[in-house]
């Protein structure tokens, strides 16, 4: 299957283009990783002591939203275990050398968000939020490094999948008269109160997100009033010079700081 091939089963992705740097060696050595990362392709997390010694193999299923200039290379997969039972999980790849570049972008985070970092980020939200898992935000599987194969590596956050849909603007009803009603005005506020009392849950606990956009919010099949929260890479302490002067109502009001990204 070729990485085009990929594109038609549903991820998002960019567009791949040789424009990147103009260094060759760098194009050929993102191209051999994108090549590698494909349906079926089978990754194996490296063994360490702290996870005593064992590997977990998992088959790349589904992609969730892959390709180059991606903070993360995200992924349905399974697993199995020694019975044989499969268990469909995602797994979150953090790989430095497909991050966007600062052409790309348009700005750049060199040395600052790293794959390491946002794995460390992400991993310590995860931690301050354990008692939310499987509730506000996935069940987490743990932090391992992965061997991709050819002798490649990378970090990567196995968690649970959650089944729903990404958070929305609702294009179809918007400025019809049914978005005007009385009663629609009503659903949308209180929808958007659970949201910040649920935002306000991850603040009590001392995370701020500091990415919430639609993309990073997912309204969960099995309960369509409720959201669940992903992407934590960069997330942050309320204890943080940024916020630490501010008011749990300033947290909450959306601010924009740098890179046009609401403070919640
Ligand atoms: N646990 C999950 N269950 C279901 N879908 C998920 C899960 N984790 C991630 N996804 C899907 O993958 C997408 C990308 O995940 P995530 O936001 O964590 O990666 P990212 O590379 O940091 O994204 P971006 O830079 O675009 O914010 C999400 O928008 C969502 O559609
Ligand atoms: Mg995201």
């Amino acid at each position: 299957m070729s990485y085009s091939d990929v594109d038609d089963m549903g991820g998002h992705q960019d567009e791949y283009s040789d424009d990147d740097d103009g260094n060759l060696a760098i194009y050929r050595r993102r191209e051999a990783l994108i090549n590698l990362l494909r349906c079926g392709h089978h990754i194996r997390t490296v063994p360490s002591n702290d996870k005593h010694g064992v590997s977990f193999d998992f088959d790349l299923t589904r992609p969730l939203q892959v390709g180059n200039r991606r903070w993360a290379q995200v992924w349905e997969a399974v697993t199995y275990d020694f019975d044989g039972d499969y268990q469909t999980l995602v797994v979150k790849l953090f790989i430095d050398s497909l991050f966007p570049t600062p052409e790309s972008q348009g700005f750049d985070m060199a040395g600052t968000w790293t794959a390491a970092r946002l794995r460390d980020s992400e991993s310590w939200a995860y931690n301050a939020l354990s008692d939310l898992q499987g509730g506000l935000l996935p069940v987490s599987g743990g932090f391992y490094e992965f061997d991709l194969g050819l002798g490649e590596r990378a970090c990567g956050h196995v968690m649970e999948l959650i089944d729903g849909r990404r958070l929305e603007r609702d294009w179809e009803t918007f400025g019809q008269p049914q978005w005007h009603t009385l009663e629609a005005s009503r659903e949308r506020e209180a929808r958007m109160v659970k949201f910040m009392v649920m935002v306000s849950e991850l603040h009590k606990r001392g995370v701020v997100h500091n990415d919430l956009k639609p993309s990073n919010v997912i309204v969960p099949d099995h309960d369509p009033g409720s959201f669940v929260f992903l992407d934590f890479a960069i997330a942050k302490s309320i204890q943080h010079p940024n916020f630490k002067n501010n008011r749990e109502e300033d947290l909450l009001c959306m601010k924009t700081m740098h890179l046009e990204q609401p403070s919640v």
